[in-house]
């Protein structure tokens, strides 16, 4: 009976249809408990290919927020970056509301997370045993730094740089021993800026490329500035960055052993999909908010991932990514 009554409302266009996929219904039985998704990463095994990217901390509903997002880690298998530590660095008032090793476990990715200005002013004050201590605090496998530049300008309160971003970055690399991932906030990289990432004794690179939350944005919605919305356009999309990242491992094999994390207005577990297929280095799927969008409830979340892991395990076993057109032009002098 339900097909008759619904078959109506269940036509689709023409012009809907994903071409991003082969579709291949012949060749593979459904997935089941036995299909992998697991991968190593960061030097930790994770479950499935996803990656809770950093949000939140030192406020509010923040704490419940992350010790969810942390149980929910701990449950499917997956690796988690905190959101910015700033405020742990010289009071302890809300170490509570990062502290989640306990509840992930030693065996998933924990990264602590600081803006480039804090680093930058960390180290003009030859500060920096306090991000060696940050990461012990903390017992993160290492750090996320979050470059950005256009979210600062427009911060009622935010900071100036007064050196590149790349700078800071070396002189980080030549001391601090754990792993660094280097991310923006929602805008992504240029290839020049991707180079000089690859260069770079780090670990890893999340894209938090532009399509999604824009910070540049959302801080001028915030202040009372000049409003210059132009400026929250400007970015590289998550696809441009894979075809760039692409062009850039033909040109350096090198690369390779970067890892990288695939997000930035990854709206659902199809495009994660289609781009993680695309990319030849090893990634994983970030997103920040979608997993906010359900983090209050635990159940809810549950539910949220669950979806993301059994549409990654249909897309495995039915769905071939077609190539990702390379066609964004990247100047030769890059490579
Ligand atoms: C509520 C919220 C807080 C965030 N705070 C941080 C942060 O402290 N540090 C950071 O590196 N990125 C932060 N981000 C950026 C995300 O890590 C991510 O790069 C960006 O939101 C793009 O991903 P999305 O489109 O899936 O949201 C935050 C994002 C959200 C939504």
């Amino acid at each position: 009976m339900d097909h008759i009554d619904l078959a109506i409302a269940a036509q689709t266009k023409r012009v809907e249809v994903d071409h991003r996929f082969f579709y291949e219904p012949l060749m593979s039985a459904h997935p089941n408990e036995e299909t992998d998704l697991s991968l190593l990463f960061l030097g930790k095994k994770l479950k499935a290919p996803l990656w809770v990217s950093s949000m939140t901390g030192g406020v509010g509903p923040a704490r419940h927020i992350n010790q969810n997002l942390a149980r929910l880690c701990h449950e499917f298998g997956l690796g988690m970056g905190l959101g910015s530590c700033r405020v742990l660095l010289d009071d302890d008032t809300y170490f509570k509301d990062f502290n989640l090793r306990p509840i992930l476990g030693p065996d998933l990715p924990l990264y602590a997370n600081l803006g480039i200005a804090q680093i930058e002013n960390l180290l003009a004050e030859r500060k920096h045993q306090k991000i060696t201590d940050l990461i012990t605090r903390l017992d993160a496998d290492g750090l996320v730094v979050h470059i950005n530049p256009l979210q600062e300008w427009f911060q009622p309160e935010g900071d100036r740089l007064k050196n590149s971003p790349i700078e800071t970055l070396a002189k980080l690399c030549d001391f601090f021993k754990s792993k660094i991932i280097v991310k923006e906030v929602g805008q992504g990289f240029g290839p020049e800026s991707l180079k000089a990432l690859l260069d770079l004794p780090i670990e890893a690179i999340e894209l938090a490329a532009f399509g999604g939350t824009n910070f540049t944005k959302l801080e001028q919605m915030r202040g009372e500035g000049v409003w210059m919305e132009s400026l929250s356009k400007v970015g590289h999309t998550a696809p441009e960055m894979v075809s760039m990242l692409n062009l850039l491992l033909r040109a350096h094999p090198e690369y390779k052993q970067k890892q990288i994390i695939i997000s930035g207005g990854v709206e659902n577990i199809l495009d994660g999909y289609f781009l993680r297929e695309n990319l030849m280095f090893t990634s994983v799927i970030g997103q920040a908010k979608n997993f906010l969008s359900h983090a209050q409830d635990y159940k809810e979340l549950q539910r949220f991932t669950e979806g993301l892991v059994n549409g990654l395990k249909i897309a495995k076993v039915f769905l071939v990514a077609r190539p990702l057109n390379s066609s964004q032009a990247l100047n030769e002098d890059y490579l």
